[in-house]
């Protein structure tokens, strides 16, 4: 029996990189999941592949950041598929890059509304859901940014940060009725989101490599690998943790 059988498990940003891997790593695992994703041609390939693969799987058009968004997306997986078990709030955005002193107010708003309203709101209506049921696990898309400082990326690095206060807060008011609440803290992984970096500073992903110490950038697969692992029942009394999934690059 493999470990997500009969559970279901939203994933937010579930339609490019990270996200799109550990859909379609749940969808293996025999869960039943729910994708939201802003870009709605994205979001419906990723259904599209689990499906083509004998999986389970639906897309709502969804911006992490508008409340109504939010609720609309957990009533869908409930209303398709009956129940929420485990959800990975992962859709995140770079922002524009620079000195802090040279961004706009509207990077700060789109950056914050999307990183962290976007996921106390996921939290909010998911809760809601686990708790009529017993319980469930959630994780949180950090960055290695939400533990140190990253000049160039200051906005970002404080959003990630502020992932890091909701998840452990959420930790310490739900593990006792059975909902655990952990982050990933990933730190260059092979996307969208990496190539774009790379682009900014006129490199290519893989010269991200000498920063981790174990040689190399990651993969999406090896971050949904540990998603995975904190949903599962085999982490049972894991929660408020950050894990870094990180080659190594935050213990330099
Ligand atoms: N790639 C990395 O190196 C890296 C490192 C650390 C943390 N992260 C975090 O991982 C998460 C996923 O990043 P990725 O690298 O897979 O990026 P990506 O750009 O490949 O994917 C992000 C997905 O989120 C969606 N999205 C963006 N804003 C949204 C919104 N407001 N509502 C709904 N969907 C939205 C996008 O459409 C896209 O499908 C982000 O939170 C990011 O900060 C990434």
């Amino acid at each position: 029996m493999a470990d997500f059988d009969g559970k279901v498990a939203l994933v937010t940003g579930g339609g490019s990189g990270i996200g799109r891997a550990t859909a379609i790593a749940f969808a293996r695992e025999g869960a039943s999941v729910v994708i939201g994703n802003r870009n709605s041609s994205a979001g419906e390939a990723v259904v599209k592949a689990i499906q083509d693969d004998g999986g389970k799987a639906s897309f709502l058009r969804t911006d992490v950041s508008l409340q109504d968004d939010v609720k609309a997306l957990v009533e869908h997986a409930v209303a398709t598929y009956g129940r929420l078990d485990v959800a990975f709030n992962n859709a995140g955005i770079g922002g524009a890059a620079g000195p802090l002193a040279d961004q706009s107010a509207d990077n700060y708003d789109e950056v914050m509304g999307t990183n962290v309203k976007g996921v106390w709101l996921s939290m909010k209506y998911e809760i809601r859901e686990m708790l009529k049921t017993g319980g469930g696990a959630i994780v949180n898309n950090s960055s290695v940014g939400g533990l140190l400082g990253f000049a160039g990326v200051g906005i970002y690095s404080a959003s990630k940060h502020a992932v890091m206060g909701l998840t452990k807060s959420a930790a310490l008011e739900y593990s006792a009725h059975g909902v655990r609440v952990n982050a990933v803290n990933p730190a260059v992984i092979r996307t969208p989101m990496a190539e774009g970096l790379a682009k900014m500073r006129k490199i290519k992903p893989d010269d991200f490599s000498a920063v981790h110490p174990i040689g190399r950038i990651g993969e999406p697969e090896e971050v949904a690998d540990v998603v995975l692992w904190l949903c599962s029942d085999k982490a049972s009394f894991v929660t408020g943790t950050a894990t870094c999934v990180d080659g190594g690059f935050t213990i330099q």
